[in-house]
């Protein structure tokens, strides 16, 4: 296909070293007039400092209420070819693991129906779709289903669940990720796909507190790997370290954010007691420390990025849960969680702000949850639990 549009703009974002979208594009314009289209229109953007898409009703596959999110271009008198221009969101496998065979399946099939241009991965972990046709969509979804894929979660629904590459790849995972991110999805399958909510809903699960996949930042309920007992300590490794030049005290001593290790130019000691489990230690003395055996998962609430207020973290609500196949203690949990929100929750609010706006009591009496220390935010706020007149004996 001939270059339809001149884009002096957006070939500047070509320079550098780095990677770039327009490059991506127009890879795809040579194929497809949507990809063309979709290059056009952004070069006006960036001429005229004007968005020109608009967010766009309710489209969708027959039986589903998300997955696909609707988009349309303002100008498509001018760039016919992304009147429509919907992103369907394709759930991914836990960890992100593809065969090439598969991979292969997704693209030919969004070469038949869409732009060509895709998104590995959305924030919310899933496969992104970019610029179909609404007339295409079922089409879409017919041959994406025939061979073993679903929609992911969008609008006010559980969001399609995600994970880092946990056991199958990382020595540091404290609990199997793949299969717990796999368990929740088929768990939630009616909350993905029918959004019931007040807003979204997430849920994210990293193997241990290096947590890759950034749950404590971006998901409503963040599951994070985490072990109880004694780090355990090879003091013959230390040595290797120390002797390979590692600078123990400023490495690991003086960064350990409870000052619980020492370090006395021979032996490493860990005042176990104190350790908040960050995994700093470990992260950099690998073959020296390991985590203790008994593994399990802390569960923490209520992060989000900012819409209407501020960003927030998640925060402990559970300190240490055992995770084991099915998961029935956590999936109630959850259950117990999304019900007091749908109950209490106005539109648009998330859990995390619902917590801060009618307090700890509310939610840990609905859940059943013990009011404990380790709830309490951060350090110099007041503890935000307020006991009730009823349990003052
Ligand atoms: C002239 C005397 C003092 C001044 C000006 C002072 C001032 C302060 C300030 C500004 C804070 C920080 C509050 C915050 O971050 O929200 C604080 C915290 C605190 N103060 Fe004092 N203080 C004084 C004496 C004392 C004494 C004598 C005690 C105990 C006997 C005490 C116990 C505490 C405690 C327990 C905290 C909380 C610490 C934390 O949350 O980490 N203070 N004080
Ligand atoms: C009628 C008596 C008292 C009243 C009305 C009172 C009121 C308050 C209030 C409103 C705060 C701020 C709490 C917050 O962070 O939101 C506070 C903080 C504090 N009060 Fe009192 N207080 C009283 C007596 C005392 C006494 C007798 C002590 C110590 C012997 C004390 C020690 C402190 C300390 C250390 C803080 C700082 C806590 C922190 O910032 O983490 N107070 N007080
Ligand atoms: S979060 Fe922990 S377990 Fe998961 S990949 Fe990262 S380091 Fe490994
Ligand atoms: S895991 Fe973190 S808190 Fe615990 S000993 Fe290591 S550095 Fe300190």
């Amino acid at each position: 296909m001939e270059k339809k549009y001149e884009t002096p703009l957006l070939d500047e974002l070509e320079k550098g070293p780095w990677p770039s979208f327009v490059k991506e594009i127009k890879k795809a314009a040579v194929k497809s007039e949507m990809a063309a289209d979709e290059l056009g229109q952004l070069e006006k953007s960036y001429r005229t400092k004007r968005g020109y898409w608009k967010h766009g009703g309710i489209v969708g596959v027959l039986g589903y209420g998300g997955g696909v999110i609707g988009r349309y271009s303002s100008l498509p008198g001018e760039f016919p070819k992304v009147a429509h221009f919907h992103t369907v969101r394709v759930n991914q496998p836990s960890g992100w693991f593809y065969t090439t065979k598969a991979l292969r399946e997704i693209c030919d099939v969004w070469d038949k129906y869409g732009s060509g241009l895709t998104n590995f991965h959305g924030s919310t972990g899933d496969i992104i779709l970019l610029g179909t046709r609404t007339e295409n969509l079922e089409a879409v979804f017919a041959e994406l289903s025939s061979r073993g894929w679903d929609l992911g979660g969008s609008g006010s629904a559980m969001r399609t669940p995600s994970c880092c590459v946990g056991p199958a790849r990382c020595e540091w995972a404290n609990i199997d990720t793949l299969d717990i991110t796999y368990s929740l999805t088929q768990g939630f399958q009616d909350e993905l796909h029918r959004p019931a909510f007040p807003y979204k809903f997430k849920i994210k699960t990293a193997g241990c507190a290096v947590d890759c996949v950034a749950s404590i930042a971006r998901a409503d309920v963040s599951i994070i790997g985490t072990w109880k007992g004694d780090i355990k300590i090879d003091q013959g490794e230390v040595k290797k370290y120390a002797k390979n030049g590692m600078d123990i005290n400023a490495e690991i001593v003086d960064m350990c954010p409870t000052e619980c290790i020492s370090y006395d130019g021979k032996e490493l000691k860990i005042n176990n007691e104190d350790c908040n489990r960050c995994m700093h230690c470990i992260a950099k003395m690998t073959k020296a420390l390991k985590p203790g055996d008994e593994k399990g998962a802390t569960i923490l609430l209520g992060s989000k990025a900012p819409i209407v207020v501020g960003s927030m973290m998640s925060w402990v609500i559970v300190p240490f849960m055992k995770l084991e196949p099915p998961y029935t203690e956590l999936k109630d949990l959850i259950r117990k969680m999304l019900e007091w929100w749908d109950e209490n929750g106005k539109p648009r609010e998330r859990i995390g702000e619902l917590i801060e706006r009618i307090g700890m009591r509310s939610f840990l009496e609905y859940v059943g949850l013990p009011p404990v220390p380790q709830m309490v935010k951060e350090p110099r706020r007041d503890p935000f639990y307020f006991w009730a007149e009823s349990d003052l004996k």
